[in-house]
């Protein structure tokens, strides 16, 4: 790279940012924007606003630099970044996410799903991606903050409001290193339900040529970088006519991990669950939570390793019953179909079953504060 080994030695020794002590509870200057959408204009757009194509009116941002840490904590209008052409982000990828979403309740209140939990996943991606980790109690403020704002783009209904935390390397420089300053910031956009008339299950192709992550890699972290490597193998899916990937494991190519943006489920005959274990998936908080509401019933789930062999042999053999993937857009989505280099199989008819119908309508209605909350999940923001 044309660097001298005395500088890219120098380089390489950069510390690893940490969150320094002025991050705690940095207090948030709100700018309303000035000019926001005409209340004519955003119902217009509120109408079908499909799936992160529309935006709200303001962002909130946070910096990072070693000498301040965090500091300039802001809500303002939604704006673009000036980015040097040489900042680290546009070259090593030093990028992380979050995604989750506020929930209109019937008395127009607005609840947030878990926050605490999108904090902490996004501390443990800085600190794999070598970042400096946003506090937690600073994560959740900006989201909380940006939702107030923002409130008059709270779909009704079946919407809700999807937020994009994120945080890219701003350093403007190529050594290969970590970076020495961040921006944190989140957007918000309005989505619509994401399956029109009930969720249809969905086809899947079992990618054979493509992985996603190995052991030591970075498959448990919502990293940008992640998702990039994935898009050829999502390609490959659409090609064979289904709607998601899923990935086998890097080592054996057996063990079902998970799909491009989502975690799996097994629902058998005796009852019980199944879903891979943790450790190159990513942790996904609907997962949890689903484990969470099958244990509370009595549901015996296994963190287990599960082959596409096995899969096959128990979806012909009557065992399996259903099987469905978890996410924060869509929730749950029954899996109809299995396609592969090796043949196509159905489960439960290619139709939706119960077990992924009754979670969902379980976890939508704890969402939009319709159902007792017994995990203290929700977090009330209006
Ligand atoms: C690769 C991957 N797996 C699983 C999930 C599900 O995670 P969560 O339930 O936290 O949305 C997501 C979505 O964020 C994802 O991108």
């Amino acid at each position: 790279m044309g660097v001298s080994l005395e500088q890219a030695r120098k380089d390489r020794a950069a510390p690893v940012p940490t969150a320094g002590s002025q991050g705690m509870n940095l207090p948030f200057e709100i700018q309303p924007a000035a000019s926001p959408t005409s209340e004519k204009e955003r119902a217009a757009r509120l109408v079908d606003p499909g799936f992160g194509r529309i935006f709200t009116d303001h962002m909130a941002i946070v910096r990072y630099n070693q000498a301040k840490g965090w500091h300039g904590a802001r809500v303002e209008s939604r704006a673009n970044f000036p980015l040097d052409p040489a900042t680290a982000v546009l070259h090593y990828a030093q990028e992380i996410f979050e995604g989750l979403k506020a929930y209109k309740r019937d008395d127009g209140g607005v609840n947030l799903f878990r926050p605490d939990a999108n904090a902490r996943r996004f501390r443990n991606s800085a600190e794999r991606m070598a970042m400096a980790p946003v506090p937690e109690p600073v994560f959740i403020e900006a989201v909380e903050q940006l939702v107030r704002l923002d409130r008059a783009w709270m779909p009704g209904g079946e919407g809700s409001l999807y937020l994009r935390p994120f945080m890219i390397a701003s350093e403007v420089f190529l050594g290969v290193k970590p970076s020495a300053e961040y921006i944190f910031a989140v957007i918000a956009s309005p989505v619509g339900s994401y399956f029109k008339g009930g969720p249809a299950p969905v086809s899947i192709w079992v990618s054979e040529n493509y992985t996603r992550a190995a052991v030591g890699g970075t498959g448990a972290v919502k990293c940008g970088g992640n998702y990039a490597a994935s898009l050829r193998a999502q390609a490959e899916a659409i090609d064979h006519g289904c709607d998601q990937v899923v990935f086998l494991d890097a080592i054996e190519r057996r063990y079902i991990e998970e799909l491009g943006g989502m975690n799996v489920f097994f629902a058998f005959d005796d009852g019980s669950l199944l879903t891979p274990p943790l450790g190159t998936i990513l942790p996904g908080i609907t997962r949890d939570s689903i484990i969470a509401l099958a244990k509370d019933s009595g549901t015996h789930v296994r963190e287990e390793a599960y082959t596409i062999e096995q899969w096959r042999a128990d979806a012909a053999s009557g065992k399996l019953k259903e099987a469905f993937a978890c996410g924060t857009a869509a929730v749950i989505s029954p899996i109809g179909k299995v396609c592969s280099a090796s043949g196509d199989f159905l489960i439960s008819g290619g139709a939706a079953g119960p077990v992924a119908m009754g979670m969902r309508k379980k976890l939508v209605d704890i969402q939009y504060g319709r159902a007792a909350d017994p995990h203290n999940w929700i977090r009330k923001v209006l």
